[in-house]
């Protein structure tokens, strides 16, 4: 588990990571540990159970940069994607504070890490606290707010007895259903498939997390009118809203009560080896 922290509900766990891993592994002087930047920092911290296995801190700079830093996970839980799940939450945070373009300090060691993460390496190598460092950067585009392309012709779901409880209301699991096929019919008209994307493209598109929300009931024979919008696109997920709403006057898709929503958030993941892969920007191209 991952936790986006401020430095007062930091301080104790991360301090204790960064000492073990800098100071005591490292050999980093103590006084150059804690720095004026640490209050105005956000940390990710990772648990394992109660224990604190690793951080990381996100400093926000000027002109819509960040700097990440001080990344350390304990070494008996290293090369076991901890790292990997910190970076990618700080990158996430920094995304959803505007920032468009991170840079950091890497130990020359630790550049293979930050470059599958697609940071760039930038000028020469240079001492940090007794340590060899270069400069690396990644942009981040402005990906908030990205609506889904529209779809030609939208989902409309007819509400039938397979789909309602004994009190004659539609069953709450249903709309998760009539979401997907939704979604796949998104798919569809914008001549991809979820074969088409594990064949050709190599990934898949699990739903992470989800919450839902019902505002009526739906009934036996309501039109159900299915929409989607992208909330929020980060590099390996995106959030996806989904309305199902009644059409008060059929066919007429400006008179429509909400029904249920959901908000999924869902991760692009490699079909081989199951881990995050960068979400294909075509996928949101019209
Ligand atoms: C750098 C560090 C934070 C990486 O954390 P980690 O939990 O071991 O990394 P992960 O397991 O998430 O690795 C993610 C990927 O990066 C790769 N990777 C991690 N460290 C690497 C290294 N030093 N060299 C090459 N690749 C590395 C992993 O193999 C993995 O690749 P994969 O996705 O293809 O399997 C960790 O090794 C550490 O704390 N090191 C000591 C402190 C340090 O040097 N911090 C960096 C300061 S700039």
């Amino acid at each position: 588990m991952i936790l986006i922290q401020s430095w007062q509900e930091a301080a104790k766990a991360a301090f204790a990571i960064r000492q073990k891993v800098f100071i005591e592994e490292q050999g980093v002087p103590e006084d150059l540990e804690l720095d004026e930047f640490d209050p105005l920092a956000t940390h990710a911290l990772a648990f394992q159970k109660s224990e604190c296995i690793g951080t990381g801190r996100l400093v926000p700079l000027k002109d819509k940069c960040g700097q990440i830093g001080r990344m350390a996970v304990l070494p008996d839980y290293r090369n076991t994607g901890v790292g990997r799940a910190l970076l990618e939450q700080l990158i996430e945070h920094a995304r959803s504070l505007g920032i468009q373009s991170l840079v950091l300090h890497s130990q020359v060691v630790a550049i293979p890490f930050y470059e599958k993460h697609g940071f760039r390496v930038q000028g020469d190598i240079y001492d940090e606290a007794g340590i060899p460092h270069r400069n690396m950067i990644l942009l981040l585009p402005k990906l908030n707010s990205v609506q889904m392309p529209t779809t030609p012709t939208p989902y409309l779901h007819r509400v039938c007895y397979s789909d309602t409880d004994a009190a004659g209301f539609v069953y709450h699991g249903r709309y998760l259903e009539i979401f997907e096929r939704s979604r796949a019919e998104w798919l569809y008209q914008h001549d991809l498939s979820p074969t088409k994307l594990v064949n050709e493209f190599g990934i898949l598109l699990p739903v992470r997390e989800l919450t839902m929300n019902f505002y009526k009931p739906g009934r036996l024979d309501d039109l159900l009118y299915i929409d989607q919008v992208i909330e929020h696109r980060g590099r390996t997920q995106v959030a996806v809203k989904q309305t199902a709403s009644r059409m008060i006057h059929e066919g007429n898709a400006d008179d429509l009560q909400i029904i249920a929503s959901a908000l999924l958030h869902i991760v692009c993941v490699d079909t081989t080896t199951l881990k995050p892969k960068a979400i294909p920007d075509w996928l949101f191209i019209d």
